[in-house]
């Protein structure tokens, strides 16, 4: 075990405690839980005042179309962070260039239908340019320069017990998107009676979606309330623990979407380095798209050692026994259950 580990497993169990009032409570216990300790829970790491400024400062642009639904960054601080924060693609930390947020309010964006934000009008750059905006694109560049990568300290701090625990809309819309898979992956969409409606494919893919999303699908209600999502319809308190229920839905569920994401061909929103044919025999290219899961999923470089771990740990071990595509999917779903991933 490196020191980062273990580091990483007393902070787990300082987590687990539920020393402050607030995010993590230790198996949702009612009334009594947390209630000792009234301490306020200090600011997240990674996130800080700058991240609420800058959404307060956009909102009049954007709210209007982005409060509700897949794209509802702007429906609270939580949705701002959870969707677009800890979206890698549309944010990168310390990598305003690369960060596609900054190319839609730039007007640039060159890999997708939508090239701009707002969608119709003048670019946000140009309302910048006519003073007609909140803050420059320049500060927004400047916040995600300066962007912490969400994650877990790697030292045991009691001070920094209040991480925040992936809820159930981060995993069925951020994670989905992470993994690169659509929509349309999981379910194919017609319309019954003139209802706009959603067929899940197949059960094995482990689909995933809130209650309170329209199209309805019933089948998943209780999936997303045991990942600990709260919803308006089925009467479900959101729950932040890390309790048996979420990690017995979560394992499957990583599997699952790990198979399909790295089947799904010409995904290269998780194969950017290698493919999935790329084995051992080419040591170099796997381990370094290795290296890139770790900071897409854990938001962290890895160092050497990590890879190490990683590599002799898991990927290798996976292949030989069970081939690559085991050893791809094995190490996907390492990363989505990794303290790093479920923590931030
Ligand atoms: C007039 C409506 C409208 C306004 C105003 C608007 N957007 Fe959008 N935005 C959309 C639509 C529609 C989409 C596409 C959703 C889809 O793909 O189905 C979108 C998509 C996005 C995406 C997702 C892109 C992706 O690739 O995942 C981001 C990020 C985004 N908008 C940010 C913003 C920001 C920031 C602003 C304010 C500067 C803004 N939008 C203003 C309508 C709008």
């Amino acid at each position: 075990m490196t020191p980062r580990t273990r580091g990483t497993l007393v902070l787990l169990a300082l987590l687990l405690s539920g020393a402050c009032t607030g995010r993590i409570q230790s198996g949702g216990t009612g009334a009594g839980a947390g209630g000792g300790g009234s301490e306020e829970c200090p600011p997240l790491p990674g996130s800080n005042s700058e991240t609420d400024r800058v959404r307060l400062a956009l909102a009049p642009d954007c709210a209007g179309c982005h409060s509700s639904g897949d794209f509802g960054y702007f429906a609270s601080a939580t949705a701002f962070e959870s969707l677009l924060v800890r979206n890698a693609r549309l944010i990168k930390p310390g990598k305003p260039e690369e960060s596609e947020l900054v190319m839609l309010l730039e007007g640039k964006r060159s890999n997708s239908s939508q090239s701009q934000m707002p969608i119709s009008g003048d670019s946000f750059a140009k309302l910048d340019a006519a003073g007609k905006t909140k803050i420059h694109v320049t500060e927004i560049r400047e916040w995600i320069t300066n962007l912490e990568a969400p994650g877990v300290a790697t030292q045991a701090n009691p001070s920094i017990t209040a991480a925040h625990r992936v809820d159930a809309t981060f995993i069925e819309l951020g994670l989905r998107d992470l993994l690169g898979l659509v929509e349309n992956d999981f379910y194919s969409d017609a319309y019954s009676h003139g209802v706009y409606t959603l067929y899940e494919l197949s059960a094995d893919y482990y689909d995933l979606r809130s209650p309170d999303r329209a199209p309805g699908q019933w089948s998943t209600a209780g999936r997303f309330t045991s990942l600990g999502g709260s919803s308006a319809v089925v009467s479900a308190h959101g729950d932040p623990s890390v309790s048996t229920n979420f990690v017995q839905t979560l394992v499957p569920l990583s599997q699952a979407w790990c198979r399909m994401a790295v089947r799904k061909s010409g995904n290269t929103a998780l194969f950017n380095v290698a493919t999935a044919k790329t084995g051992s025999a080419d040591k170099a290219k796997a381990r370094a798209q290795v290296a890139d899961w770790h900071s897409l999923f854990l938001a962290e470089k890895p160092t050497e050692a990590d890879l190490d771990d990683v590599m002799t740990g898991v990927f290798e071990p996976l292949e030989k026994k069970a081939g690559l595509d085991v050893a791809w999917i094995g190490t996907c779903s390492y990363f989505i259950r990794h303290p790093l991933f479920i923590f931030y």
